[in-house]
């Protein structure tokens, strides 16, 4: 469970949040997650929803493009019987037909009405596709908290150049750049090396961090003579999940040490680097399990430990 350890502010603003978050990209998501398939069903979701606030988390991110809009629409359904007061991050997708500064607001409506909300506590640009890491068009962000349609506002996938030109842009609108989500995990440190962390960290910009579990091959259950399924097979090939085994080795041992799990020891190292992961979560014990990640720290030589064993992957 989480303690005052585990409430920090979104970047600048006042809105405090849970050092872990909850991603819902699989709930409704085909195409990656195999939702509509035999693994997880909207129960199974529902129960991940209750069960996360239950285990202490109190937001959710979520995104227009995912389950093409099915995933807004069960956090619509889900907020109104909230055992308690839920943050929402949602995302704005750049589509190449999207060329004016209006179709952010317009999406922005859009996702509204199918989360069944008045605003929004975080709306994010998804990528800086085209023209949507440009200062007049990042300034729309700025339009959508005075609009009133969202409390706060971020980037994700932006680079340390876009980053601060984005922050720098905002700033002189008035608004403080919030958040940056963008790949971070164990198996995934491009932005420690690129300088985007310590840019984030500098300047108040609380990094969120996606896929904090590697889509998975963080909590050890895959290896090369059990892939996952579906797509994920091509973006983890045998060769790869044979390379992750010794760090997963640590993980576990570490995990021994702490009565956790792997799963709860990847975020925690995630946490430690000063960001909040978002893991996904597609049923109850998979919810539980990750919020399990908040209320204890890794010590200083197991985050380093691992750094190393980390390092040995690239
Ligand atoms: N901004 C962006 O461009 C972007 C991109 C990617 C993700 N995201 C956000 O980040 C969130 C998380 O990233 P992600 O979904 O890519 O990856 P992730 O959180 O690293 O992994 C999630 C997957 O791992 C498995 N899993 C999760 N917890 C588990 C547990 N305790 N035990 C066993 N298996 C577990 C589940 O899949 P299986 O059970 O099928 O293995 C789950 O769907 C997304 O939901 C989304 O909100 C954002």
């Amino acid at each position: 469970m989480k303690t005052s350890l585990d409430l920090v502010p979104l970047g600048k603003t006042d809105i405090m949040i849970t050092t872990v978050g909850v991603g819902t990209w699989a709930w409704g998501d085909r195409l990656i997650w195999g939702y509509g398939g035999n693994t997880y069903n909207d129960a199974d979701i529902r129960e991940a929803f209750d069960v996360s606030l239950e285990n202490g988390t109190n937001w959710f991110d979520t995104a227009e493009v995912y389950g093409m809009g099915k995933s807004e629409q069960f956090l619509g359904k889900f907020l109104p019987s909230a055992s308690k007061e839920v943050l929402v991050a949602t995302k704005f997708f750049p589509f190449p037909w999207r060329m004016s500064k209006q179709a952010m607001l317009r999406s922005l409506n859009k996702s509204l009405k199918r989360l069944q909300l008045s605003h929004v506590d975080l709306y994010q640009i998804h990528t800086p596709f085209g023209r949507w890491s440009k200062p007049e068009y990042v300034s729309t962000l700025a339009e959508a908290v005075n609009a009133g349609l969202t409390r706060a506002v971020g980037v994700s996938n932006f680079n340390t150049e876009k980053t601060k030109l984005a922050n720098e842009t905002l700033l002189a609108a008035g608004v403080p750049l919030a958040s940056n989500q963008v790949e971070y995990s164990l198996f995934n440190r491009r932005i420690e090396k690129n300088g985007l962390l310590d840019y984030c960290h500098e300047n108040d910009i609380t990094v969120i961090a996606y896929s904090p579990l590697a889509k998975g091959m963080a909590t050890g259950k895959y290896d090369p003579e059990n892939p996952p399924p579906g797509a994920r097979k091509r973006i983890y090939p045998p060769e790869k999940l044979q390379q992750f085994q010794p760090l997963i080795t640590l993980l576990k041992e570490i995990s021994a040490v702490h009565g956790k799990t792997p799963a709860q020891v990847a975020l925690n190292w995630t946490i430690c680097k000063g960001t909040v992961p978002i893991p996904g979560a597609k049923n109850a014990k998979q919810a539980a399990e990750n919020l399990g990640a908040m209320g204890w720290r890794l010590s200083p030589e197991e985050v380093v430990a691992l750094d190393e064993a980390s390092n040995l992957l690239e």
